[in-house]
């Protein structure tokens, strides 16, 4: 894939990385490199191989048969569409979990007055929202400062309301701790509110490798974001009424 003009140093770079299931071909020899501090939305189809690409990055699919070359950083934090909270353990518990004692208490404390859950440090899982769970799972991956954040499907099972809110969350984090990120989503408006760039998965490829250069805050209804939905919907294969797919 070619570089994009004025990209960063990277801190993922894969080079034809090869998965399969039996004798099924999930990703059939994909490059990218993300560049530091790069927000990348990645969409397509479900079952086309998105979250079989994450764990591949995410170093979580060692059952998996494939090939291919992997350079990810060695501070990655992986976000999943359940919070995955201990459920016996408190809210800053799980936050901490395996950082060493005193000054991971203060960065726990910190990171959850980050995801705006100050004073809730002593709650237990159970005594919490979806989406509070999943701002913890935020806070739980952000403590450990990660050079890359790999979410998959983070907010899939939110409602529409908490969705909007956790976005400009992220977006808040992001800008914050520049993480380069690869944010798993089959939610369109999701990928162009928040990325700096779209890559489709299609058939074990990349299809689409699209830099989103819109300003902060995005606005659904502006007519670049419409074109942009269009666009990537007919990469998808969902027709817009009114228009032609492309
Ligand atoms: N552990 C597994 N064993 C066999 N097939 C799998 C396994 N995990 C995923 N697959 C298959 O690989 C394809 C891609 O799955 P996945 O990466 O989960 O897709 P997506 O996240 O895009 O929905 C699907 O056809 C799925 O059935
Ligand atoms: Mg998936």
């Amino acid at each position: 894939m070619a570089p994009h003009p004025g990209q960063l140093k990277p801190a993922v770079h894969v080079e034809k990385l090869v998965r399969r299931f039996a004798a099924k071909t999930i990703l059939d020899g994909v490059d990218l490199d993300i560049g530091e501090g790069e927000f990348v939305a990645l969409l397509g189809k479900s079952g086309s191989g998105k979250s079989t690409f994450l764990r591949a990055l995410a170093g979580l699919d060692h059952e998996v048969e494939g090939t291919g070359a992997l350079e990810t950083p060695e501070r990655l934090s992986v976000v999943f569409q359940d919070a995955r909270l201990l459920p016996w353990r408190t809210t800053i518990q799980n936050v901490t979990l395996g950082l060493p004692g005193g000054a991971g208490q203060e960065a726990g404390r910190k990171a959850l007055a980050e995801v705006g859950l100050e004073g809730r440090e002593t709650a237990w899982p159970n005594q919490l929202s979806g989406g509070e769970q999943q701002r913890v799972a935020l806070a739980r991956s952000l403590v450990r400062e990660p050079a890359l954040l790999l979410a998959d499907e983070p907010f899939g099972a939110l409602d529409a309301l908490t969705r909007l809110k956790m976005h400009d969350l992220l977006r808040e984090l992001c800008a914050r701790h520049r993480p380069a990120v690869l944010l798993v989503t089959h939610d369109v408006d999701e990928a162009i509110s928040l990325a700096d760039r779209i890559l489709v998965l299609d058939e074990g490829r990349f299809v689409e490798d699209l830099h989103i250069d819109l300003p902060a805050p995005r606005d659904h209804g502006d007519r670049r974001f419409a074109q942009i939905r269009t666009q990537l919907l007919g990469r998808l294969g969902v027709n817009v009424p009114g228009r032609r797919a492309a």
